[in-house]
């Protein structure tokens, strides 16, 4: 018999509790572990991915690389399976919204996080990506729905390799619509650097990473994505012939230093960026640190942390990053 996902109640051990999202890839689902009475993300994997005969075997082997990374700033992979000839994975459940989720908010207000805060994403999913990279694991998809913040407003970046385990979500199929189901959300290649959609301009590797961490960065302190276009196709293009639009022409008020950082992290050839991601974050922080010092005044408006600026269901972790401070500051 068919099944639809409306439907499922549960999937192995897991019981399902809620739908949090559909991706380009797969379905999300909130689920109770009840062996462990613990939440977990379940993310099942579109069916028209997992009737690839490739996939399965070559997955077990991803999975496993995938479980062993161990690090505060990455939602860890708990578990693998099949379900109805579907492959899930169950993934640590990050209770409090995806920076998508919270652009997505400020934007509507007209606001920006400042600049102390974004310094602080690049930090954590930096270190995330360096730890990654030690251990030959490149992301592939840094993008603002894959960097959760934890209810200590620590930011979680997830899907890791989760590209490579599903093979090429950004070739042609994936950009086009699944044919045969409903989900065929296109995916976005906003965050994709050039090499990832053209191979024969290098290989995928750490400054590839570099590149999609700096366009999330961009887009936080410009409130834009260096390259929209009105299909994917085009996207690719012109992360791959047109030069990144300067940051300050969308943000004025952004000091020259932090621009230059992430011009050079955008650039098209791999060899020209910085090479590791640690290099990159720390003269992204620095100038930063550097602009602070001299010119104060670009701190920038802080992102308004009034208790009923959260939805009910959402812990305010931008408050709790003010309270953090607030403490660290009374302790020193
Ligand atoms: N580990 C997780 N904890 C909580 N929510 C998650 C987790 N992983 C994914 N999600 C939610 O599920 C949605 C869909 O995820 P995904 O299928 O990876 O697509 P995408 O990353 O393109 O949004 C995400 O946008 C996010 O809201
Ligand atoms: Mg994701």
């Amino acid at each position: 018999m068919m099944f639809t996902d409306e439907a499922l109640k549960t999937i192995g051990q897991y019981d399902i509790v809620e739908k949090l999202g559909d991706g380009t890839t797969a379905t999300v689902y909130k689920a109770v572990q009840s062996s462990l009475d613990r939440f977990v993300a379940l993310k099942l994997i579109h069916p028209n991915l997992a009737n690839d005969p490739t996939f399965l075997p070559h997955l077990d082997h991803e999975a496993r690389i995938l479980a062993r990374l161990d690090h505060v700033n990455i939602v860890h992979v708990y578990d693998v399976g099949e379900y109805r000839r579907r492959f899930y994975l169950a993934m640590q459940y990050v209770a409090g919204g995806t920076l998508q989720k919270r652009q997505a908010q400020l934007r509507a207000r007209g606001e920006r996080l400042a600049l102390t805060e974004i310094e602080q994403i690049a930090q954590q999913i930096g270190s995330a990506l360096e730890y990654a990279h030690s251990q030959g694991v490149i992301h592939r998809d840094v993008k603002p729905s894959n960097i959760i913040f934890a209810h200590d407003n620590r930011t979680l970046l997830g899907d890791f390799g989760i590209s490579t385990i599903i093979g090429r979500p950004y070739g042609a199929r994936a950009l086009l619509p699944a044919s045969g189901h409903a989900h065929g959300t296109l995916g976005s290649p906003a965050y994709l650097a050039p090499e990832q959609a053209h191979p024969e301009l290098g290989p995928i590797g750490p400054a590839s990473d570099v590149y999609s961490l700096a366009v999330v960065l961009y887009e936080l302190v410009t409130g834009r994505v260096p390259f929209v276009a009105n299909s994917p196709l085009a996207v690719i293009s012109k992360h791959r012939n047109e030069q990144v639009p300067l940051p300050r022409t969308f943000n004025p008020d952004l000091p020259i230093e932090i621009e230059r950082v992430l011009i050079r992290a955008l650039a098209k050839d791999p060899l020209e960026r910085y090479k590791r991601v640690a290099g990159f974050v720390d003269a992204f922080a620095d100038a930063i640190k550097q602009a602070l010092r001299t010119r104060p005044a670009i701190a920038g408006r802080r992102a308004a942390r009034g208790r009923d600026e959260h939805p009910r269901d959402e812990p305010p972790a931008l408050q709790h990053a003010a309270y953090q401070r607030r403490r660290h500051h009374a302790d020193v």
